[in-house]
């Protein structure tokens, strides 16, 4: 049941095309396939993947053809070199709770295939090395179903005598199944239109249940900007005459980029400021272009098989992340995308599910959609970008689609299109793909006054994962600059310092007084750099540094030295967090959402991550004391004074709005550090008279940690305001779970029973338990009955939906980074977990690699 990288062999058999038939029903849809299937090596049968429904028929060439069954696979004995391949299958969508393959959301017919769906519509050879060109026939009830959408252009359409009707599309490009997409149902559509760089008129439909319709501006205005985008920084256009997506309300994932018809978790479609925060909008803007550069980066070259996923989820992640970047502030996005990194893809690095971007074996590809697939993936293409500059990361990236364009290409394949197309060399650089672990970089700026010198001493560790005890030096691209303590100015040109040995010396020239470093400015290398700045330093670059990433950190690590010296018992002296966050609040010149981003604590989490063996009671008091501290260092009227300052009367969606509203929220969320009667007040008004959902949940996050009447008359102002918006109400879910009140183990064990709660739409499972899951109080409740609601939740949810169930077991994964209460407690969470009958493979593989070998 273990898959190898190294065991890929070209497919036997090819399907050049296919023809689909599809007579759709709820309780029971019939799908007859057609496939011209040709020899391509090999003398083996035709192995058809399937996922567990029967053949009713199986004709080869037009007539009764011997066949057997291998499992799930169909096996065809052929005897020629080329064949018509019919089978008939029936499945039952509306009992289809893993959503994937074709299943039923909220009255709609949707599918997910990637990765290994499409086996569960139509017996196929599910891999992604085989591209077929498609002809999809869609029947269906005319009323129950007035929308039939499928992949590419629709050729025809007509009513039936019987109240059915039928459409049928075809797409031209040649595409692997997991790129297969149906959708039948009552949608309404916002149609616009976009024109091409080479003046073709493409069609754009976002297609919604009616009433969602006034939400989905946004996205469509993000849809276009990306396609623009994508033409101007890649040159890479749309090829279809039409472009749909298809928002659905259960859905395991963010969304799907199907060829030429999208679907997305309705989350990142469905927005107005009344229910959307600025997050979500961000997020909206985000996946909508991450799908629609998957065109290019996904469907006109697709990946060979599965361990080559990072191909086109780093690099599309890094193509968005750099559309975001361009549309707003880029050094906020930075800071996002490096926090998010932190929190999700170092302790993957760091735990026993540890796998390298281009992992050597699974047991289930699903629990390879990772952070370190996609956001790791996206830091090594960002790194190549950085050593390769902007002209020959073009130039790489056009030789890469030229000569992939319409194949099925690997992670090789790409480096090898940096290396020709950019003219650098590469092998080295190779080994990021193949070692898992966070890099941590030692580094040392010594300068002998008078001596006009400064030098870099710069070393490289790599720790063991599982299954590699032994690594080696990794190229880490590190963009280095040094300051003048006395002058506060630069003393250097900025310089890419690509540290490719264990070891280095950097020696700069022209040094006349002493400096300090900021190194991995921009965080240009995903690694950990332990240097030994003191407090005054950090403090000084806090002010001066002039990379707004580099500032960012030198700030956070200011608090977190204090925050680890604190846990640790020794010197937490806040005096000079107070006094940094202070002249960062009073720097004038400084963009509000910057200053947002830099005063704010590091989480729990991220405290726990510096620890050797982490007591989450000892990490919470040293995090509260040192809220404490500074609300009382910089005083209740400052921080009410920075509120009102950065309040608006008039709710706008620009980035300087959007900046205020967060500098504004976390001013707020100082106030609240103690729970002041006046600051419980005005938390209480800015939920009340909010004209935006940003303002509004702010507060209610905020009050949902406090107790008492207002708490409780927000909460259930909230419930009852949003009861029939889902996403919305997702959002009311998890401000408790993500509550820091004492008893929140209690209020969410009372939530997974109330009526709205259902593990059967992820959206609301994840909301409530996958947020819980990340409350380092609550989860790790030192009687340990956080971790049984988890893992009880999780085995309930494995039988209906194994993909999103395997979701939650990372967070007790992570159980040899606790003292030993907690650890034993987590670790005999994972054996009940194991110990559960008829566990997915999804959660197996998890839970056994959890418990395995460090
Ligand atoms: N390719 C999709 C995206 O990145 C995600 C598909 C996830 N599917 C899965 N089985 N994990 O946008
Ligand atoms: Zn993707």
């Amino acid at each position: 049941i273990v898959v190898r990288r190294e065991d890929y062999r070209p497919p036997e058999w090819l399907v050049p095309e296919v023809a689909l038939d599809f007579d759709l029903d709820p309780a029971l849809t019939r799908v007859k396939a057609v496939l011209a299937v040709r020899r391509n090596a090999g003398d083996g049968p035709l192995r058809l993947d399937g996922g567990g429904q029967q053949p009713l028929a199986v004709r080869v060439d037009g007539a009764k053809a011997e066949w057997r069954m291998e499992g799930d696979q169909l096996v065809i004995p052929l005897a020629g070199e080329a064949h018509s391949v019919e089978t008939e299958v029936e499945i039952a969508p509306e009992t289809n709770t893993q959503l994937m393959g074709l299943y039923a959301s909220g009255g709609l017919l949707c599918t997910q295939c990637e990765a290994e769906g499409f086996r569960r519509i139509t017996f196929f050879p599910d891999r992604p090395d085989i591209l077929v060109r498609y002809q999809v026939k869609l029947t269906a009830d005319q009323r129950q179903f007035p929308v039939l959408l499928s992949n590419g252009d629709r050729v025809g359409a007509g009513m039936m005598p019987d109240g059915r009707h039928w459409a049928e599309w075809h797409d031209p490009f040649p595409k692997p199944g997991y790129l297969f997409a149906l959708v039948a149902g009552d949608l309404a559509v916002n149609r616009d239109s976009f024109t091409t760089m080479s003046g073709r008129v493409v069609e754009l439909g976002i297609w919604v249940a009616e009433a969602d319709l006034p939400r989905t501006g946004h996205a469509m205005a993000a849809l276009k900007a990306a396609m623009a985008w994508d033409e101007r920084v890649y040159g890479r256009e749309y090829d279809l005459d039409v472009f749909n997506i298809v928002a659905v309300a259960d859905f395991n994932f963010g969304a799907m980029e199907n060829k030429g018809l999208n679907i997305f978790n309705s989350r990142y479609i469905l927005a107005d400021p009344e229910t959307a925060t600025d997050a979500d909008f961000d997020a909206i803007a985000g996946v909508v272009a991450h799908e629609y550069f998957h065109n290019w980066s996904g469907d006109r070259v697709t990946c060979r098989d599965w361990f080559q996923l990072s191909l086109k989820e780093g690099f599309t992640v890094y193509r968005d992340q750099e559309f975001s970047a361009d549309m707003g502030s880029a050094a906020v996005k930075r800071i996002e995308d490096v926090r998010v990194l932190r929190a999700a893809q170092f302790p993957e690095d760091a735990g026993p599910l540890a796998h390298p971007v281009r992992p050597e074996s699974y047991m289930e590809i699903a629990n390879f959609y990772t952070a370190t697939v996609y956001n790791k993936g996206a830091e090594l293409i960002r790194m190549m970008a950085t050593m390769l500059g902007p002209e020959r990361f073009r130039a790489a990236t056009d030789l890469y689609f030229a000569r992939h364009d319409g194949t099925a290409a690997t992670c090789e394949d790409f480096v090898v299109a940096m290396e020709e197309g950019g003219g650098i060399d590469l092998s080295r650089f190779r080994l990021w793909y193949t070692q898992a672990g966070t890099p941590r970089v030692a580094a040392s700026l010594t300068h002998a006054p008078g001596s006009g010198k400064a030098v870099l001493r710069l070393a490289q560790t790599l720790p063991p994962t599982p299954g590699q005890p032994d690594k080696q030096p990794q190229p880490l691209p590190l963009r280095v600059a040094l300051f003048g303590e006395a002058s506060g100015a630069r003393l250097c040109d900025e310089r890419l310092v690509v540290l490719d040995e264990a070891q280095a010396e950097v020696v700069f020239d022209g040094i006349g007084e002493r400096p300090l470093l900021s190194i991995n400015r921009g965080f240009s290398a995903p690694v950990i750099v332990d240097t030994d700045r003191s407090a005054a330093e950090l403090a000084f670059l806090s002010a001066h540094d002039d990379d707004p990433f580099a500032r960012y950190e030198a700030m956070q690590q200011l608090m977190l030295d204090r925050l680890v010296a604190t846990v640790s018992g020794g010197d937490g002296d806040p005096a000079p967090v107070v006094a940094a966050v202070r002249a960062t609040i009073a720097d004038p010149t400084l963009d509000p959402a910057f200053v947002g981003e830099a005063i704010v604590l590091p989480s729990e989490a991220f405290i726990g991550d510096q620890l050797a063996s982490v007591d989450p009671d000892a990490v919470a008091r040293a995090r509260d004391g040192l809220r404490q501290a500074i609300l009382d260092g910089i005083g209740h009227g400052a921080w009410r004074a920075l509120w009102a300052a950065n309040r608006d009367n008039r709710y706008e969606l620009d980035p300087r709005a959007k900046g205020r509203r967060r500098l504004k929220n976390v001013a707020l969320g100082y106030l609240l550090a103690d729970e002041a009667p006046d600051a419980v007040a005005l938390a209480a008004d800015q939920y009340r008279y909010a004209d935006n959902m940003t303002d509004r949940l702010a507060a209610l996050q905020l009050l949902a940690s406090t107790r008492g009447a207002t708490r409780d008359a927000v909460l259930a102002d909230f419930h009852d305001r949003w009861a029939d918006n889902g996403l919305v109400l997702d959002k009311w879910f998890t401000a408790q779970a993500l509550s820091t009140r004492a008893d929140v183990v209690e209020l969410v064990e009372a939530l997974a029973r109330h009526p709205a709660f259902t593990l059967a739409n992820p959206n609301r499972a994840r909301a409530l338990i996958g947020a819980f899951a990340t409350n380092q109080r609550g989860f790790h409740a030192a009687d340990g009955r956080g971790y049984r609601f988890v893992a009880d939740m999780l085995i309930a949810l494995d039988r209906l939906n194994p993909q999103t169930a395997a979701r939650l077991v990372p967070p007790l994964g992570r159980w040899r980074r606790f003292e030993p209460g907690r650890a034993a407690l987590m670790k005999a969470q994972l054996e009940h977990i194991l110990a559960a009958p008829r566990l997915s493979k999804d959660v197996y593989e998890q839970a056994s690699k959890s418990l395995g070998p460090a």
